[in-house]
C-alpha cells in the first residue's frame, strides 16, 4: 500500500463528474438527457484549424517545440492584443501552455510558497483551489454575491489580506457566474496588491465571449500582472489543450525554466493549427457563435427567472448562469440529482464552486442548442410544478 502525499486529501474531486457519469448511464439505457452541466462549447473545431492540423499531419514530422511555444503563435497572440485591446505585449512575455490549466499550474508553481495564502472569490472555478494545494499553499475563500457582481473588490481583498497572503486569482467573466469585474474595481484591486507587494493572476479565458461592453484585461492596468487565456472557450478548441500565460518581464526566466521542466512543450499540432485561430475568416465564425450564445443566454435568463430561480444581475459573459434555487429547495445537490433522475436534465450544483450559498445555487451552462435549452426548460417547468 502506497502512502499518498498529504496534499491529495486536500484536493476535492469534481462532484459534477458523478452526475455526468449517471447522465451517461441513463442515456445508455435509452433516456433522453438535456445537458446543461458541460463547461465546453458544443460547436465543432472551426474548419481552418482542422485544415491546418491535417496539413501538418501529412508532413509526418511532429517534434517538440521550444518550451515557450512556437514563435509564430506567440507573435499572433501579441498582434491579437494589439488589434483588440490596443495593448503592446512583447511576444517574449507570452508562454504557450497545455490549456489554461497548464498556465495556472505554471503560475502557481512560480508564485506560491508552502503555507502562503491565496485569496479567491467564492464561488469560483474549482481547480484554482487545487492548484494552490498542489504547491502546499492555502486557498482563502472570500464570499461574494451579486452586490459585487460575484467579483473581488479592493475592499474585500484588503479585509482578508494578512502577512501570510501572497496574491489573488480573479476571473472575469467568471465561471460559474458569467459576471465581470468593472474597470474601476480591477484598477483598485491591482493598486492595492501593488502596495502590498502581492501578485494578481487574472484568468481571462472567457474573453471574447461577452455580450455587453467588452471585458477589460488586467494587462491594460499594469505590466506587472499575470494573465491566463486559452484556445478552449472562445476559440472552441477544448480538446486541443492549448492556452497561454502572459508574465511580467521579471518572470520570463522563471517561466521558461519551469515550462521546460513541466511540459517540455505544449502540443505541436495544436500550436501549428492555432496560428490560424486569429485569421479573419475564423474570427467571423467565432462572432456568429458568440451571437448564438447571446441568444441562448437571453432565452435561458428569462426562462429560469420565470421558473422561480433568482439571478442577481444578468450575466454578461462566458456561457453560464448561476441561479439561486432558494424558493425551490435548500439542497441544490439533491435537487440536481432529482432533476436528472426524474426530468432528464443535468445541471451543476453550487458545491463544486465553493461553500458560500452553494446549497441553494445551481450552474446552468448554455452550451447546447436553443432547441435543447427550450426542451430542458420545459422539463424543469414540469419538474418544479409536479
Ligand atoms: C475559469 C476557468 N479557467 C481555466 C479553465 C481551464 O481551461 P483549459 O481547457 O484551457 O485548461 C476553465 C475550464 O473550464 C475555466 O472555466
Amino acid at each position: 500500500m502506497y502512502e499518498l502525499a498529504q496534499r491529495i486529501n486536500r484536493i476535492q474531486p469534481f462532484h459534477v463528474m458523478d452526475l455526468l457519469a449517471r447522465a451517461q448511464q441513463l442515456e445508455q439505457a435509452g433516456r433522453s438527457i438535456v445537458h446543461m452541466e458541460v463547461g465546453e462549447p458544443d460547436f465543432p473545431t472551426p474548419p481552418l484549424i482542422l485544415q491546418a492540423a491535417s496539413q501538418m499531419l501529412t508532413c509526418g514530422s511532429v517534434k517538440y517545440t521550444p518550451a515557450a511555444g512556437i514563435p509564430l503563435l506567440r507573435e499572433r497572440i501579441a498582434e491579437y492584443y494589439e488589434q483588440h485591446a490596443q495593448l503592446s505585449i512583447a511576444a517574449e512575455r507570452i508562454f504557450i501552455t497545455p490549456g489554461a490549466s497548464g498556465a495556472l499550474m505554471l503560475a502557481m508553481a512560480m508564485l506560491v510558497n508552502p503555507g502562503q495564502h491565496v485569496l479567491l472569490p467564492d464561488p469560483c472555478y474549482p481547480c484554482n483551489r487545487n492548484f494552490i494545494h498542489l504547491f502546499d499553499g492555502k486557498p482563502v475563500l472570500i464570499p461574494v454575491d451579486g452586490s459585487t457582481d460575484y467579483q473581488l473588490t479592493a475592499d474585500l481583498v484588503q479585509q482578508y489580506w494578512t502577512d501570510k497572503t501572497c496574491g489573488t486569482i480573479i476571473a472575469s467573466p467568471s465561471n460559474p457566474t458569467g459576471t465581470m469585474i468593472s474597470a474601476m474595481q480591477l484598477q483598485a484591486v491591482i493598486d492595492f496588491l501593488t502596495r502590498q507587494n502581492g501578485w494578481i493572476v487574472s484568468d481571462e479565458i472567457y474573453h471574447g465571449l461577452v455580450y455587453a461592453e467588452s471585458a477589460r484585461s488586467a494587462l491594460e492596468f499594469s505590466t506587472d500582472v499575470l494573465v491566463i487565456n486559452s484556445f478552449s472557450k472562445y476559440f472552441g478548441m477544448t480538446g486541443w489543450r492549448l492556452g497561454w500565460l502572459v508574465v511580467p518581464d521579471t518572470l520570463i526566466d522563471a517561466a521558461e525554466k519551469l515550462a521546460q521542466n513541466l511540459f517540455i512543450s505544449a502540443s505541436t499540432i495544436a500550436q501549428v493549427a492555432a496560428v490560424h485561430a486569429f485569421d479573419s475568416e475564423n474570427l467571423q465564425i467565432l462572432e456568429q457563435r458568440r451571437l448564438e450564445f447571446q441568444q441562448r443566454r437571453d432565452f435561458l435568463y428569462d426562462a429560469l427567472r420565470s421558473l422561480g430561480f433568482s439571478i442577481e444581475g444578468k450575466p454578461h459573459g462566458a456561457f453560464y448562469i448561476y441561479a439561486g434555487c432558494e424558493s425551490l429547495t435548500d439542497n441544490s445537490d439533491a435537487f440536481a440529482r432529482d432533476l436528472l433522475e426524474r426530468a432528464g436534465v443535468a445541471v451543476t450544483p453550487g458545491r463544486d464552486f465553493g461553500e458560500h450559498q452553494a446549497h441553494n445555487h445551481l450552474r446552468f451552462a448554455y452550451t447546447t442548442s436553443l432547441e435543447n435549452l427550450q426542451s430542458g426548460v420545459e422539463r424543469i417547468r414540469q419538474f418544479v410544478s409536479a
